[in-house]
């Protein structure tokens, strides 16, 4: 039974179990349903108590029913029945009460939580806004302020947070909250313990206001309907009788889970958890993890060692001399001290974690590091001079990894001794922020190293894909074919304005000659060289990049790159004497110029990266194509609400 209802009168007890995070499936609205009924119909029962078993508070509509027909009863008509019941019921929260759950919880006359329960409406993260009263109740609970952020923002609050703003009314101890919300639904038999409820609706929310906060919603929004769709239904909450905004309420949600954003959304949320459940690495046991080795303290390396420190890995780096191992732990400290100003860490953990910390210059110093990570210059002669090192300093069991963005990892392993240990770890900058972590599995790499990889992973928090070997690995080599199709559309006529305005209208957030502009172009610059050799001489090559910085044009760090910057601004101004270079190459290549569309640049980008994403889908580069949509949204700012390249492009796996 999903949900059970035991009499101890003057209580009843209604406990919902429904594995893993108990979803309100049909099953579980139909017993809540007939639970109310029960409880209505027993003269013995004054009050109830409703909790969950397992790990967790209802965590939200059951997400996979979304694409089926619904089933009778709506969750609506089941928290209004709740809500309508002449006996007061007392929500117990554990764990996290999200979405539907929240709402449930919000049609309970009372609610209490353990200390780190975590309470939130995060729907519009799923393309929808809050389907079962949340945008109606919450704002009349909280405030319209807090209940706006909380419902257009989709973040969760936590137990303490929601006890100050109303949302609970009191916090057990995390161990007691079944004999708490036992006392606390007793108590609410003869009393009302009502709680002080902010006046509703609000007065200084007129339309003005209403006007500015969606404006600021809707440009936060980049494109994505629901955070705007669940400020209308807030401002509807406010200004509609309780009945009309909850019809209204009920018509946006179904309009927008019928809608393809959500659909996007939807398969975004169950791709992100499946990236890492690798069939034949189930039963490997992975090593374990005491401590690490980075090579190379620049961006990376320095990032990396951060991101493993707060993980909970003693790190030990090595650099070329004492002056750079310095400077690496220089870098190292400073996003330290950066998340412990932001109040991420306590004092005391930011000096533990400066202690676990050491910086070397010698590589003797990583005989105890179970798995290195090399994050030296892009060069694959270096590479392999660092992996010789390593191979006569480090235990023979350690893992050895390369954090390269293109190079190729076959050939980095193939002179290791052992080359099961060797592995690609692709990190993505800033190491320390960024989710996405690409690990490259090579032709000889051993299952127990990738199953190492994977719990490193989530360990760190990261969300990791698996990919194969080849030029640019998933993320890399796509976004190399993008910014082909931009070359051919700028010598064809666009200008790289158009270009990134287009990108950026299409949900992106940078667009690719402004992204350039902040990476620095001396990279792309670096690895077209290094790919010339092997180029078809009779494929389309555009030398506008390689002009601009033939002059030392590299973006925002020199002033100059695609855009002008001027002392101290971030943001480009579209330059002359690059239109003039512009121009020049499409004379030499005896085009003349033409216009484009918004949505012709914006179909042909698109259209580059799922080509793109099928030949590695095919060469079996990646495992599956929600696989490819993870990285592109995780790793290159692909807009989500459009589930990635690929799904936007068509391509669904089996
Ligand atoms: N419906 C269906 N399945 C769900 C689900 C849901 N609401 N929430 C989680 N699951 C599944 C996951 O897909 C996963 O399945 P798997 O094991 O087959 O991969 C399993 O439950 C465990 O989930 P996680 O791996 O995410 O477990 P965690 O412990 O890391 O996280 C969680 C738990 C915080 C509850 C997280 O799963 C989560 O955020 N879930 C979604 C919450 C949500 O968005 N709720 C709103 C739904 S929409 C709604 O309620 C509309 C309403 O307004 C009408
Ligand atoms: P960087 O130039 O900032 O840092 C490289 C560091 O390696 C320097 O501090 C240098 O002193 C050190 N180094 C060079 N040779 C060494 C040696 N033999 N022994 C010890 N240290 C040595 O470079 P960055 O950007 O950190 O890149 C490092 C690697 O990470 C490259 O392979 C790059 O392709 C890759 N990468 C870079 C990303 C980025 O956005 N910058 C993203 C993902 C991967």
């Amino acid at each position: 039974m999903t949900v059970t209802v035991s009499v101890e009168a003057p209580l009843a007890i209604v406990q919902v179990d429904n594995p893993p995070v108990n979803a309100l499936s049909h099953a579980v609205r139909e017993g809540l349903m007939n639970a109310v009924r029960e409880i209505e119909s027993n003269d013995a029962v004054k009050a109830a108590v409703l909790l969950c078993k397992g790990r967790t508070f209802i965590a939200g509509a059951d997400i996979r029913e979304f694409g089926q027909p619904p089933k009778e009863p709506h969750l609506p008509d089941v928290i209004n029945a709740i809500e309508a019941c002449s006996k007061p019921w007392t929500a117990a929260i554990h764990g996290t009460a999200l979405g539907g759950g929240c709402e449930v919880a919000l049609g309970c006359h009372h609610r209490v939580a353990v200390p780190d329960a975590r309470l939130g409406l995060p729907e519009v993260n799923l393309g929808l806004i809050p389907g079962a009263g949340g945008t109606v109740r919450l704002p009349r609970v909280i405030g319209v302020d807090a209940a706006l952020d909380m419902i257009t923002s989709g973040k969760p609050v936590g137990a303490q947070k929601a006890l100050e703003m109303g949302l609970v009314d009191a916090l057990s101890g995390n161990d007691d909250l079944e004999a708490f919300a036992r006392n606390h639904a007793r108590q609410t038999i003869d009393s009302s313990v009502a709680s002080d409820r902010p006046a509703f609706p609000p007065a200084e929310w007129n339309d003005e206001k209403w006007e500015e906060a969606i404006g600021a919603i809707r440009k936060k929004a980049r494109g994505q309907q629901s955070p705007v769709e669940a400020a209308l239904a807030v401002r509807d909450a406010c200004t509609l009788s309780l009945e009309d905004a909850q019809r209204a309420e009920r018509e946006r949600f179904v309009k927008l889970r019928d809608g393809d954003q959500s659909k996007a959304l939807r398969h975004v949320f169950f791709a992100e958890r499946q990236t890492a459940k690798i069939d034949e690495l189930k039963d490997i046991a992975p090593l374990e993890i005491k401590a690490a080795g980075i090579i190379g303290g620049g961006t990376m390396g320095a990032g990396i060692a951060a991101s493993m420190l707060l993980a909970g890995i003693p790190v030990t780096m090595v650099e070329r001399d004492d002056e750079a191992a310095d400077a690496g732990k220089g870098r190292v400290f400073k996003t330290l001290e950066a998340s412990h100003k932001r109040g991420l860490i306590s004092d005391e953990k930011l000096e533990n974690l400066k202690e676990a910390f050491t910086a070397s210059s010698d590589y003797a110093s990583l005989a105890d590091a179970d798995l290195v990570v090399e994050a030296v210059f892009e060069d694959m002669a270096v590479k392999k001079q660092v992996f010789d090192a390593l191979e006569k300093h480090c235990r023979a069991d350690a893992i050895l990894a390369t954090n390269t963005s293109y190079l190729d990892v076959n050939e980095i392993a193939a002179t290791a001794e052992k080359p099961e240990r060797v592995i690609g770890l692709h990190f993505f900058s800033p190491a320390h922020i960024m989710k996405l972590l690409e690990i490259i599995r090579t032709d000889t790499v051993s299952a127990e190293t990738l199953a190492t990889g994977f719990a490193l992973a989530k360990r760190m928090r990261k969300i990791p894909v698996l990919a194969g070997v080849c030029d640019g690995f998933i993320g890399n080599r796509i976004l190399a074919s993008y910014r082909k199709q931009c070359d051919y559309m700028l010598e064809d006529g666009a200008s790289p304005a158009e270009i990134d305005s287009a990108m950026r209208n299409f949900g992106m957030a940078m667009g690719p000659f402004e992204m350039q502009d902040m990476a620095g172009l001396d990279i792309g610059w670096a690895n077209r060289k290094r790919l010339a050799p092997n180029r078809d001489p009779n494929e389309r090559y555009v030398k506008i990049a390689d002009r601009l910085c033939e002059l030392g044009r590299f973006g925002q760090k020199t002033g100059k790159g695609w855009y002008l910057y001027e002392e101290g601004s971030r943001k480009g101004k579209p330059d002359p004497d690059v239109a003039a270079i512009i121009d020049e190459e499409r004379a030499k290549a005896g085009i003349s110029p033409r216009s484009f569309t918004e949505e012709e640049i914006q179909n042909r980008i698109l259209q580059a990266m799922t080509t793109e994403g099928k030949n590695i889908l095919a060469e079996g580069i990646a495992r599956t194509a929600a696989d490819i949509d993870m990285v592109m949204i995780l790793g290159y700012g692909f807009p989500r609400w459009r589930g990635g390249p690929m799904f936007a492009g068509g391509v669904k796996d089996q």
